[in-house]
C-alpha cells in the first residue's frame, strides 16, 4: 500500500512546501494556449482566456507554498508579430487581469512587479500595471514578476547601453573593473537587479526552447518541460515540477561531492 501523503498544517503536501521554501526563483513560459484551443474547436483567444485561469491558480498555489519569486513570460518583444486582433486581445486580458486580480493579490500578500520595455505597452495597460504595483508594493509574500514586452537580448542590450552611458559620464571606470566587478556592474543594470538567479524554468506544450527569456538569470537554472498546454496547467502540475527539480543534482560547473 502506498504511504499516506504527509501534509503540513495548512493542508499542503509537506515535501513540496519544503522544496518551495528552498527555491529562490521559478519562472514559467506559458506556451500552448492556441493549440489547446484549436484542439477543442475554440478560438485562440479562448485559449488565452483559459490561460488566465491557470495564471490565477498557479500564482495562488505558489504563494501558499511559500515560493519567494515566480516570474511569468506574459508577452515577448516578438509577440507584436501576431495578428493585431490577437495582440489587442492579449493587452485587454492583461489589463483586466491587473485590475480584477488586486483583491486576490492582496489576500495572498503577493507583490506584483514587472520586467521588460514597459514604455512600449499601451498607456492603459501601463497605468493598470503601475497602480497594481503600487498597491501591492508593501506585501511581504511572494514576488510575482510579469515579463511584458520582454526579450532577454533586449534586456542585456539595454543594460550594456546604460553601462556605456555611465562610463561616458564618468560614473564608472570600466577599464579599472576586474572581471567580477564588470559582471556585477552589468547585473546592476538589468531590469530587476535584485531578481534572484533562476532555479527552475517550466515550459508547457512540449517545447524545449528558451525563446529569448531570462538568458542571464537562467545560466544555471534547471528546465522542466511538460506536454500539456498552459490552460491545463494547475496546482498539481506545479507540485510535480518542484518534485522533479528536487531530484536534480546541481553542481554549478563544479563536481558532485560523494
Ligand atoms: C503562448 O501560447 C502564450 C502567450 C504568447 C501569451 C500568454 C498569455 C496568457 C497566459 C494570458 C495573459 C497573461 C496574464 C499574466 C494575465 P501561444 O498562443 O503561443 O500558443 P500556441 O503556441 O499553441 O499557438
Amino acid at each position: 500500500m502506498a504511504a499516506a501523503a504527509d501534509f503540513s498544517s495548512n493542508g499542503l503536501p509537506a515535501d513540496v512546501v519544503a522544496i518551495a521554501r528552498s527555491v529562490r526563483h521559478v519562472a514559467i513560459i506559458m506556451d500552448g494556449n492556441g493549440r489547446w484551443a484549436r484542439a477543442r474547436g475554440l478560438k485562440r483567444i479562448q485559449g488565452h482566456e483559459h490561460g488566465v485561469e491557470s495564471v490565477r491558480a498557479v500564482t495562488r498555489h505558489a504563494a501558499r507554498l511559500g515560493l519567494a519569486q515566480l516570474t511569468l513570460f506574459a508577452f515577448s518583444t516578438e509577440n507584436w508579430k501576431r495578428p493585431r486582433t490577437e495582440v489587442r486581445t492579449l493587452m485587454r486580458l492583461l489589463k483586466r487581469y491587473l485590475i480584477d486580480e488586486r483583491g486576490e493579490l492582496m489576500q495572498n500578500r503577493v507583490r506584483l512587479t514587472s520586467i521588460g520595455r514597459i514604455a512600449g505597452l499601451p498607456k492603459d495597460v501601463r497605468r493598470a500595471l503601475r497602480d497594481t504595483e503600487a498597491l501591492t508594493a508593501g506585501n511581504p509574500g511572494m514576488v510575482l514578476c510579469l515579463a511584458l514586452n520582454y526579450g532577454a537580448r533586449q534586456e542585456l542590450a539595454d543594460a550594456a547601453r546604460r553601462l556605456a552611458l555611465d562610463a561616458l559620464a564618468g560614473r564608472v571606470r570600466v577599464d579599472a573593473l576586474d572581471d567580477d566587478a564588470l559582471e556585477a556592474e552589468l547585473a546592476r543594470r538589468l531590469y530587476q537587479p535584485e531578481m534572484p538567479p533562476l532555479d527552475l524554468l517550466i515550459r508547457t506544450a512540449g517545447e524545449k526552447r528558451l525563446s529569448n527569456f531570462l538568458l542571464w538569470q537562467m545560466s544555471y537554472g534547471e528546465f522542466h518541460c511538460c506536454d500539456m498546454g498552459w490552460p491545463e496547467f494547475r496546482e498539481e502540475d506545479l507540485e510535480e515540477a518542484l518534485r522533479d527539480y528536487a531530484r536534480r543534482t546541481r553542481t554549478f560547473g563544479g563536481l558532485v561531492r560523494r
